[in-house]
């Protein structure tokens, strides 16, 4: 992303032609390279491997903070996408990028699909309407009844459970394929779900991170996405549903939100429930943070089914550390 796109990314929302775009991608150097403008470089992938091409048009640098505040919006370092931006080099590299080769898709080839094959994926199934769910965790049954109410509205559900860099206490990789393995395998009509990981690594960048997620998933070929309560959060950062919020600004789109309030277990309703369809209080709700979820398996125990799926608790088990360290 060159200078001029990056400034109406963090200013606007939007590329220079007016293209939705909520969050930078920028290519960090130590130095500038030894090039002109007009010079074809060539990356290369950490093991060696030609990536991409790059027509370069020279370097520019970033005010850290001033990516911090407009684009997280907050300058606090706790927050893992403001720490990241503060420990990069500051100096971007323009230009225009083409990809050459194919990306290795690593250890989880299987369930490694391109936009282009799930595209047709999705039409030899037959599926006008796909909705796609957004991920970074093992699944508990909350994110099953998000996922299964959004399916009764349209043809097909698409799982794209997020792979890569995550911060500590998110579920590792091989954890979240696994569990999703389990929970789709005893769960989930095989002829209404696919399930395909995407190499990405989370920002936390709350809505601003939303809308991209949303664009990721149109390139698919989904035509909805679930936005549930504090989609790509981290923290306090972000009012539980700004990422609901924010699609109004998004008018030209072309992927539909499709918009939830939180689930949770009531022991009064005996089933989950939502804050928008039951009418009891906090203190009747089964509530599980992320902190109690680690103690839990630490200890090797299983949480309670009106939380988690047996089967997918034992295959969170079945991983001596299923948590980033
Ligand atoms: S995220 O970083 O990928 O958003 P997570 O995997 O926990 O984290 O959430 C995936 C999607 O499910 C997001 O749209 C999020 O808002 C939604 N979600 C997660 N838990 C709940 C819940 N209990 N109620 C409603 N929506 C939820």
């Amino acid at each position: 992303m060159g200078e001029s796109d990056y400034g109406c990314v963090i200013d606007q929302m939007r590329l220079s032609d007016d293209v939705p775009w909520t969050l930078p991608v920028l290519l960090q150097v130590e130095e500038g390279p030894d090039a002109k403008d007009g010079d074809e470089l060539l990356l290369r992938s950490e093991e060696g491997a030609p990536a991409a091409v790059i027509g370069y048009e020279g370097t520019f640098r970033i005010d850290k903070k001033e990516y911090a505040s407009k684009v997280f919006g907050t300058e606090d370092q706790a927050h893992p996408g403001v720490a990241k931006v503060y420990s990069s080099t500051g100096l971007a590299v323009s230009g225009r990028l083409k990809v050459v080769g194919r990306q290795d898709p690593g250890t989880y080839a299987e369930y490694t699909l391109s936009p282009k094959e799930t595209r047709v994926l999705f039409a030899e199934k037959g599926w006008q309407t796909v909705v796609a769910f957004q991920t970074r965790n093992a699944p508990h049954i909350n994110h099953e009844y998000l996922q299964k109410s959004a399916l009764a509205l349209v043809d097909g559900l698409f799982v794209n459970p997020v792979l890569g860099k995550k911060k500590p206490g998110d579920f590792k990789d091989e954890v979240i394929v696994d569990a999703y393995k389990a929970l789709i395998g005893q769960y989930y009509p095989r002829n209404s779900v696919v399930m395909s990981v995407l190499h990405y690594e989370m920002q936390y960048a709350g809505p601003k991170e939303a809308i991209m997620h949303a664009i990721m998933r149109k390139n698919f070929g989904c035509t909805h996405i679930i936005i549930g309560r504090d989609h790509a959060g981290v923290g306090n950062y972000y009012r539980p549903y700004a990422a609901q919020e924010i699609f109004g600004e998004f008018p030209d789109l072309g992927i539909a939100p499709m918009f939830f309030r939180e689930f949770y277990y009531c022991t009064k309703c005996a089933g989950i429930a939502s804050e928008k369809t039951c009418p009891h209080g906090e203190e009747d709700r089964l509530n599980f943070s992320g902190t109690k979820l680690r103690k839990m398996f630490g200890e090797g125990e299983v949480p309670p089914k009106e939380f988690m799926r047996p089967e997918v608790a034992q295959a969170i088990l079945a991983h001596r550390q299923p948590f980033v360290e």
